[in-house]
């Protein structure tokens, strides 16, 4: 085979700023299923610069929402940007306004505090899409979740928390528990004693906080593992003191320290309780994405999408993507075994590929037994995310989906009506052609990777993090 390279991947990182209000009906290549009806839903940062200023990382451009909505046959796409404080800040001022992730506010708009502490957390909701109690939110990792319209795109609002939910700090993967009928998910509280705030959503939009955990230093967490009994915080050893986040004067991503020597600590909460039932401890590494969890026999098991180190976050800022920088930092699928009577915690690697952006059978497998991850993966050495790959962790083998020049995003995987197997069902991704320089909408069959249509946009759309498929809309019909 002749040896493959890696394009300008750099193009997935150009500001798109056209929104396509009316739904645009898309031109279809190769047949979509019949019974692929729904709407997928999904979020990312579009625009990086504002005024004069760049944001510096990835995870900080300004959210659009893109909407690709299925039914006979056909798909129509529309994106708007979300009007988020920092979206609609920066167009009445010209200038960043928000902190985000990894850029602070103009300082003149903003003096030593923290954005963090102020009345001006970002609601800049570009990591995923989520239904709680019944609405569709956008969230990033900030406590300020925004409402927006299925249909339309339009934004609605801030999704409200009650009492005693209070924080700075959440995270854009809440988990859903088919059986409770509930989300779950966390917060930070930072202050004299800061607090993990383990909570729930029902369907019905009541709130509960499920547990209280005091923490010296808070770990960036930008995922957690649910079984059908228990949460799961895994603290990665990137923390931060809650006095050097107000008071540092930096971006708050670059006020988490890297102690390897802190390891991973696991923390094993019990849903109807809210009890602690386990701690344990592990060697250091770092994850964005937690891929499952679930019970067997007397362990917890918990599967990540591992990195040796947090590095991988230097490697995306925006000036080193955009210059085509190879991209070093690769995660691997690891499982842990976490043993809720206490013990040592095993480590074993379920699959020896470069994996990101992992999704499974969610809707049968979340929280229990399972046997596929698909997500993206590394094709050509220090590329960007170029392929899609299918791992069995039963058999240990890996199928690939690969053309060179296209970049596709998150495969989320939608099942098919009264699927039998696991993997019966199709994934849509969002796949950049940096040759044509544009995007296109993907569906591959979820069992042989086999491309089943694909369905062009007007533009390129900028790389982009996560969103869902909904089979139906919430409130729209019943559940
Ligand atoms: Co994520």
């Amino acid at each position: 085979m002749s040896s493959k390279t890696a394009f300008a991947f750099g193009a997935g990182f150009r500001s798109l700023t056209q929104e396509t209000e009316s739904p645009l009906p898309l031109p279809v290549r190769g047949a979509l299923p019949a019974w692929l009806t729904g709407t997928l839903l999904r979020t990312g940062p579009s625009k990086f610069e504002v005024g004069e200023r760049t944001y510096n990382h990835w995870f900080d451009g300004l959210a659009m929402l893109h909407r690709f909505a299925f039914g006979d046959g056909q798909v129509t796409y529309s994106s708007c940007f979300l009007q988020s404080n920092a979206f609609t800040a920066a167009m009445e001022t010209g200038k960043i306004s928000y902190g985000e992730f990894a850029t602070d506010p103009c300082r003149t708009l903003f003096g030593r505090v923290a954005a963090i502490f102020d009345p001006k957390l970002t609601a800049n909701c570009n990591v995923n899409v989520s239904d709680f109690g019944g609405e569709i939110v956008a969230l990033t990792e900030t406590t300020l979740p925004m409402r927006f319209a299925p249909d339309t795109l339009e934004t609605l609002g801030v999704f409200g928390y009650a009492p005693p939910l209070a924080g700075q700090v959440s995270n854009a993967h809440p988990h859903y528990d088919v059986a409770r009928k509930r989300h779950y998910s966390y917060m930070v509280a930072f202050g004299m004693e800061s607090r993990y705030l383990l909570f729930s959503i029902g369907d019905d939009g009541a709130q509960a906080q499920v547990a209280e955990l005091p923490v010296d230093r808070p770990a960036y967490m930008h995922s957690f593992a649910m079984s059908e009994n228990y949460l799961a915080l895994v603290e990665f050893p990137l923390t931060v003191s809650a006095l050097e986040l107000k008071f540092s004067g930096k971006p708050f991503i670059r006020n988490y320290r890297w102690q390897p020597e802190r390891g991973l600590k696991f923390t094993v909460v019990e849903k109807n309780s809210g009890r602690t039932v386990a701690t344990a401890l592990g060697e250091a590494a770092f994850a964005f994405h937690h891929v499952n969890a679930f019970e067997d026999g007397g362990d917890l098991v918990i599967d990540l999408i591992a990195y040796e180190n947090a590095e991988i976050i230097d490697a995306l800022y925006l000036a080193k993507l955009r210059a085509n920088t190879p991209l070093d930092a690769t995660g691997r699928l690891v499982r842990y075994r976490v043993p809720l009577v206490g013990g040592p915690v095993a480590r074993e690697t379920l699959a020896s590929v470069a994996l990101e952006l992992p999704r499974i059978n969610y809707k049968a497998h979340a929280g229990k037994p399972y046997r596929y991850v698909w997500g993206t993966g590394i094709e050509v050495k220090g590329d960007f995310l170029d392929s899609i790959l299918k791992v069995d962790i039963e058999t240990g083998t890996v199928a690939r989906w690969y053309e060179p020049g296209l970049y596709p995003g998150e495969p989320v995987f939608v099942p098919a009506p009264s699927a039998q197997a696991e993997d019966e069902g199709v994934l849509l991704s969002v796949v950049l052609d940096v040759v044509k320089d544009r995007s296109f909408l993907l569906v591959l069959d979820a069992r042989t990777l086999e491309e089943k249509a694909r369905a062009e946009a007007p533009h390129a759309i900028p790389f982009h993090f996560h969103g869902n498929y909904f089979a139906t809309i919430p409130g729209e019909t019943s559940r």
